[in-house]
């Protein structure tokens, strides 16, 4: 079996993937010191799975450590690198802890992987680094250098080093992919998202209201130029996300050339903050208050992706649908 380090392996997106790459015939081997998930995600990946995930629950900073793991599990087949810190607000305030862990964990796993000759690597980047695009569909020829935060500006520098590696280094395998807005949960309802504190994201604000935690979701803004005024965001099953690492690997495993190649990960599909609503409540049966507050600062109108690239040349498409993972996020908010 092909081994696969999955960096941030007991996060929200990682937990999921490597679900997906065990159920694919891999042998994931997550390295993750759960300082944003903790023991329920190894317990949940394990209950899928039929037996425990292996995981080393160190730094990724840490060069030594991450030496010793690719050592314990030579030959390493590939790498898929999740471990970062994700909040667009926390980034703003504590810039360079973002640019630390984000753009630093990235370099020492590209130093391991050097010296233990692994070439492929997947990287987790974002739709945030293409700001606000001028023209819908957003496609990955679209500038993305725009990242308003600096969470996003880590993506940006992240893409940029391991686009400049790729000139550089022969054997160099790399897809970047960027992932819109994934939500929803494992339909088992033994992995999700495991927010800390009030979550920031709409979905487990909405799964929360709907389980009697908040009073009331508070839609940031109406008045935008879309159709029905509230913010438009492409939604994508987080099991969907997952499927397309290991596509993305498998796609790798295809290819005779050194490649450095960005991918779109969403359904292709704008959905509006005031329809996600409207679908959760038809799919759970859950009436959840809502009203409109005013705009939440930073913002884009609307953002959904060009899709055409993965469909044609990954070879993957989302299968699941909005009302799907919103299902999937009640059923996980539930058994929480
Ligand atoms: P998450 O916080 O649930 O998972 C990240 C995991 O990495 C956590 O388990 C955390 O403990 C671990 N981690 C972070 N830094 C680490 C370090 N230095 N050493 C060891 N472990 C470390 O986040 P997620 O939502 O699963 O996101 C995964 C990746 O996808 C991130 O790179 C994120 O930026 C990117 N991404 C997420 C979204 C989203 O909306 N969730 C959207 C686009 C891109
Ligand atoms: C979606 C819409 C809110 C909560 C973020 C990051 C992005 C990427 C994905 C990592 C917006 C509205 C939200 C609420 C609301 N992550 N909303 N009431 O901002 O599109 O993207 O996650 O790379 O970088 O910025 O996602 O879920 O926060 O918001 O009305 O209580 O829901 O204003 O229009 P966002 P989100």
């Amino acid at each position: 079996m092909s081994t696969v380090i999955v960096t941030g392996g007991a996060g929200f997106i990682g937990s999921h993937t490597v679900v997906e790459l065990a159920a694919a015939g891999y042998d994931p081997v997550i390295v993750d010191d759960l300082r944003n998930s903790d023991e329920r995600a190894v317990r949940g990946i394990a209950h899928i799975m039929g037996r425990g995930p292996r995981i080393h629950r160190i730094d990724c900073n840490d060069a030594e450590a991450m030496d010793r793991v690719f050592r314990a599990h030579a030959p390493v087949h590939g790498a898929i690198h999740f471990a970062a810190y994700k909040s667009v607000n926390e980034s703003v305030a504590e810039p360079e802890k973002y640019f630390a862990n984000n753009v630093g964990s990235l370099k020492v796993l590209l130093a391991t992987m050097d010296a233990h000759h692994v070439g492929r690597l997947v990287f987790s980047s974002s739709c945030t680094v293409y700001g606000q695009p001028a023209h819908m569909p957003v496609t990955e020829e679209a500038p993305a250098h725009n990242a308003s935060s600096p969470y996003g500006q880590s993506k940006v520098q992240c893409e940029d080093l391991l686009r400049d590696r790729a000139r550089t280094h022969a054997a160099a395998k790399t897809v970047m992919l960027r992932y819109f807005n994934p939500i929803g949960a494992h339909p088992s309802g033994h992995i999700g998202e495991l927010p800390l504190g009030v979550p920031q994201n709409l979905v487990p604000y909405i799964t929360q209201t709907a389980a009697g935690m908040h009073e009331r979701v508070v839609v940031h803004g109406t008045d935008y130029g879309t159709p029905d005024g509230s913010c438009v965001r492409d939604f994508i099953h987080v099991v969907d996300l997952a499927r397309a690492h290991v596509r993305a690997l498998e796609w790798m495993e295809e290819q005779r050339a050194p490649l450095c190649e960005v991918f779109n990960l969403g359904m292709g599909r704008g959905v509006s903050v005031l329809e996600a609503l409207k679908t959760f409540r038809e799919t759970s049966g859950v009436e959840v208050p809502w009203s409109v507050g005013p705009r939440r600062p930073g913002d884009i109108a609307a953002i959904w992706a060009d899709t055409s690239k993965s469909r044609e040349v990954l070879g993957w498409a989302a299968r699941l649908t909005v009302s799907d993972a919103l299902r999937d996020a009640w059923h996980w908010q539930q058994r929480l």
